[in-house]
């Protein structure tokens, strides 16, 4: 079976190939535009996509070495994300779905984020842990089986990956930050004591820490006004290993909690570093079984709503041509 997956929820243009599991091919087109404005444009985001889907595509299928016609089915992300993005993937995938006369499939990105566990081995074992964080999203979920999963915990304000993009943003630093903090903070020392915010249950919030940051460093700029400059390393270092001890205390909490010791990760922020090492490390010491995607598994990618649509294909869930993409997607 050849499935084409279709990627576009965000500011990543992407298109996969898979051959029943096995991705043959993935490409992402990364839109640098929003760079200049610190943040996406949703606007110009939607605009970027037109102009990347076909080319994409194309790319994705010559590299897989097939032609659209060997094609059985078409998976694509149908939310959750920014509405004039989505309807550029989703509107492409039920056109070209109709003219080769092929069933579709909508896939929920933040499932997806969980189930590209299932592309390399080691594969967690059901049920497992995923730590899903995001540019958008911030959530502990157990995974009962491929296609069934609940959400435990999730932010109340703003997603890991904002907290990084945001603080970023306060340090002068490019969008989007989160990549650039982890860079630094590995010359810097987290000598910087930012508050860990006290919120029940698996719940999340990462404004406190935002505006925590923010008074500190307008406070330090007053006595001296190259303090960022001065200690940029330390700074990183120090909200990045913030960031990552809320993360980890929570799941430390889940497991405890629902008594799974098969742990994970997903999402862009998995991609760090720092996240990466103190999940291992943990995983060493309390006895669990840690998996960590691939790096460009972690952040957006179409091979992730591949192997979410081979599950549901499986499954024969398959949508209708009515289908239209959902900004807001619970599951
Ligand atoms: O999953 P993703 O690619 O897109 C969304 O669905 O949001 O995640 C993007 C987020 C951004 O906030 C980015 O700063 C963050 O992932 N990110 C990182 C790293 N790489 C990407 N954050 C911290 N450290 C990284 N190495
Ligand atoms: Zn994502």
């Amino acid at each position: 079976m050849y499935l084409l997956a279709i990627e576009s929820s965000c500011d990543d243009t992407s298109a996969a190939v898979l051959k029943d599991n096995t991705v043959l091919s993935n490409i992402v087109a990364s839109q640098e535009v929003h760079k200049k404005y610190g943040g996406v444009v949703p606007e110009v985001a939607s605009r970027a996509h037109q102009e990347n889907i076909v080319p994409v595509v194309d790319v994705a299928l010559k590299n897989a070495g097939i032609s659209k016609h060997d094609l059985d089915a078409i998976a694509f992300t149908r939310g959750p994300g920014l509405m004039g993005s989505l309807i550029v993937g989703v509107s492409f995938a039920k056109s070209l779905a109709l003219a080769l006369d092929i069933p579709i499939i909508e896939v929920n990105h933040m499932q997806a984020h969980i189930l590209a566990h299932f592309i390399d081995d080691p594969i967690p074992a059901f049920p497992f842990l995923c730590l899903t964080v995001s540019g958008g999203h911030t959530q502990i979920v157990i995974i009962k089986n491929h296609l069934e999963m609940e959400v435990l915990g999730s932010t109340k304000d703003d997603a890991a990956g904002e907290a990084f993009d945001k603080t970023g943003k306060l340090l002068g630093l490019d969008y989007p930050a989160g990549p650039i903090i982890d860079k630094l903070a590995k010359e810097g020392k987290p000598i910087f004591p930012f508050p860990e915010p006290n919120i029940p249950n698996l719940d999340f919030s990462f404004s406190g820490l935002k505006t925590a940051i923010r008074y500190f460093v307008e406070k330090k700029q007053k006595e001296n006004e190259n303090f960022i400059a001065e200690n940029i390393n330390d700074i990183c270092a120090s909200v990045q290993d913030r960031i990552v001890s809320i993360l980890m205390n929570k799941l430390k909490k889940a497991v405890k909690q629902t008594g799974t010791t098969e742990v994970a990760i997903s999402g862009g922020v998995s991609a760090n570093s720092g996240l990466r090492k103190v999940l291992t490390e943990t995983g060493a010491k309390e006895n669990w079984n840690t998996y960590i995607p691939r790096f460009e598994y972690c952040t957006d990618n179409a091979a992730m709503i591949g192997i979410t649509g081979y599950f549901k294909y499986l499954n024969k869930e398959f949508a209708h041509q009515e289908i239209a993409p959902l900004a807001r997607y619970l599951f």
